[in-house]
């Protein structure tokens, strides 16, 4: 995660390669990173201090360890931003003592490709800074500023959501062979048609079945194999899955 938000934000010239540094334990891995010209170090503290943004992205039980590497370190210029599942801003501002803006951050995979939709919640930051990291986000793929009480459910929706659309195109693929194509074409045709549609809804604005509506001809095969799969439930069992991610994740 924390790589590919670097890598992101490189690519969309939203920072230079002399202005971010990456620390990890292990630096060996990345070699890549370093031959692009960003610093590269295993020292936490040191990095904090020769910066103004910070972005946290280790594992929730490397949370506290981390913070603790490099807390002493903070002053009234930094901004540290979480992108930590499951950690509180509240944790956070426990642990580090010192009343700076603290952001939560909730993006998917997809901010690998600059395509993430990235939930963002805040403490304590002004417009500028709260503007500044929006923009960050925005560098990545999509923003949407939340509430932090809704952050289980961003994850759910926004981070869970890249697996539930990865089984509903691999079904497709499925689909696609058995009525004649091979995989590599099967592949190529469900993900780009899922592409599709989801681009038709973010650059109209429409709502789907208004789209829905446009495709389904009366008598006609859409609706026919549409209605059949809501008769097998599928509406419903993706909706019921949701739920279940979302207590599963909102109980622990
Ligand atoms: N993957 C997702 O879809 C997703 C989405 C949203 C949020 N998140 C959250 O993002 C966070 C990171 O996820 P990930 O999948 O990128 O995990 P990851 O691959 O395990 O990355 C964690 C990184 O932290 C480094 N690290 C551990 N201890 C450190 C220390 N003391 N100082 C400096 N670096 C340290 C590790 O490198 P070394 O071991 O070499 O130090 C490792 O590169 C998680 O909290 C996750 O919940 C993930």
């Amino acid at each position: 995660m924390g790589t590919a938000i670097a890598e992101g934000l490189l690519k969309s010239k939203f920072s230079k390669a002399a202005d971010i540094t990456i620390t990890k334990r292990n630096i060996a891995t990345l070699q890549s990173m370093k031959e692009e010209g960003i610093k590269v170090t295993a020292d936490n503290a040191a990095a904090v201090k020769n910066s103004d943004i910070i972005i946290l992205a280790v594992k929730p039980y490397q949370v506290s360890d981390v913070l603790k590497s490099f807390k002493a370190n903070l002053l009234s210029k930094h901004i540290l931003v979480s992108v930590v599942t499951g950690v509180l801003i509240s944790d956070i501002r426990d642990t580090i003592k010192i009343n700076i803006p603290v952001f939560r951050a909730m993006p998917n995979t997809a901010i690998s490709i600059q395509q993430s939709i990235t939930c963002i919640s805040h403490f304590n930051a002004n417009a500028s800074q709260v503007g500044y990291i929006k923009d960050l986000f925005s560098a990545l793929g999509k923003v949407a500023m939340i509430d932090e009480k809704l952050m289980e459910a961003a994850t759910v929706l926004g981070a869970c959501g890249t697996a539930y659309a990865m089984r509903y195109i691999r079904a497709n693929i499925q689909g696609g062979i058995e009525i004649g194509f091979d995989a590599a074409t099967a592949s190529l045709i469900a993900a780009q048609t899922v592409k599709g549609a989801a681009e038709l809804l973010l650059q109209k604005g429409t709502h789907p079945e208004q789209e829905i509506d446009k495709v389904t001809t009366p008598k006609g095969c859409t609706i026919a194999g549409l209605n059949e799969m809501e008769h097998q439930g599928f509406s419903s069992s993706l909706i019921k899955g949701i739920a279940v991610s979302y207590h599963k994740i909102a109980k622990e």
